[in-house]
């Protein structure tokens, strides 16, 4: 996700693309779902998060695709893994996951120059009723910020509707982070913002690409940056959890670019 404060530095109009850009997309967004897809069964108690980002990056580059997010502005990993408090952007390396852990995996590949930008939510083992609650909210901040997009919608419907849901199930938006554009750049514009008004904001229209990818804190909304640099944490040590999905603004709605070929965007999550 782009942080906001960057991000504001961005001018410039929003991409509109056309067939071919969707084509792109597609064959960009599924490969991205395929190797979360991959990572499911390795998502278990004992397995290192540095693993975990050794088969995501060997799956890519068996597929003929490119890693974003290595190099990218010094990150050195494939993927992001963010387990329990930890928000976005968590680095992999030695940490073993453990039975009743929640954690998050980003994923970003580029095919052909188009960048597909997708995460979810797994559950190590069997976890606590609140944590799997936490996780079902997210995914349904996801879908009802999705059920926004079509042309002639505002950047701040999908933010709103996002917002209203998520503190109605009395949990918080992360406000620091936010989806964004993207296609053959990782992230452009727009800014898509998980809270905000009806009515505000860029106007939707066909071509448009961005991603929507909610953080949600069974706390309070804060978080900070650990001495990394990278790992954003809530400050109240609260559960977090998010989803991310790739779309495309279409004549009459929107297309899911990252959806899961195999159907498992929609974590399943043991309770214990
Ligand atoms: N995939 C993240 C996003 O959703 C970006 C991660 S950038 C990294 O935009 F450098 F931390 F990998
Ligand atoms: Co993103
Ligand atoms: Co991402």
């Amino acid at each position: 996700m782009t942080d906001i404060l960057d991000a504001e530095y961005r001018t410039g109009q929003i991409k509109l693309h056309g067939p071919e850009g969707f084509e792109g997309m597609r064959r960009a967004g599924r490969l991205a779902a395929e190797c979360l897809d991959m990572l499911e069964p390795h998502v278990v108690p004992g397995v290192t998060t540095g693993r975990l980002d050794d088969l995501a990056r060997e799956f890519i580059l068996d597929h003929g695709a490119l890693p974003a997010c290595l190099g990218y502005r010094g990150y050195t990993r494939t993927v992001c893994i963010s387990p329990n408090h930890v928000v976005c952007h968590g680095i992999p390396g030695e940490r073993a996951l453990r039975e009743g852990d929640i954690a998050n995996i980003d994923v970003t590949v580029i095919v052909d120059g188009w960048h597909g930008d997708t995460s979810r939510m797994y559950g190590v083992g069997a976890v606590a009723p609140r944590a799997k609650r936490l996780v079902d909210v997210t995914y349904e901040a996801l879908e009802r910020g999705l059920a926004q997009v079509k042309p002639g919608a505002r950047t701040g419907d999908i933010g709103a509707a996002i917002q209203q849901y998520v503190e109605s199930m009395r949990c918080s938006v992360v406000r620091d982070f936010c989806g964004h554009g993207l296609g053959k750049v990782f992230h452009d514009a727009p800014n898509i913002l998980h809270f905000g008004q009806r009515g505000t904001g860029d106007v939707l229209k066909p071509g448009m690409f961005f991603t929507i990818e909610p953080m949600v804190n069974l706390g309070k909304h804060p978080v900070k940056l650990l001495a990394d640099g990278w790992t954003a944490v809530t400050r109240d040590k609260s559960l977090s959890a998010q989803c991310e999905h790739s779309v495309g603004v279409t004549e009459d709605g929107v297309e899911i670019f990252t959806v899961s070929p195999t159907g498992r965007f929609r974590p399943e999550i043991r309770t214990a």
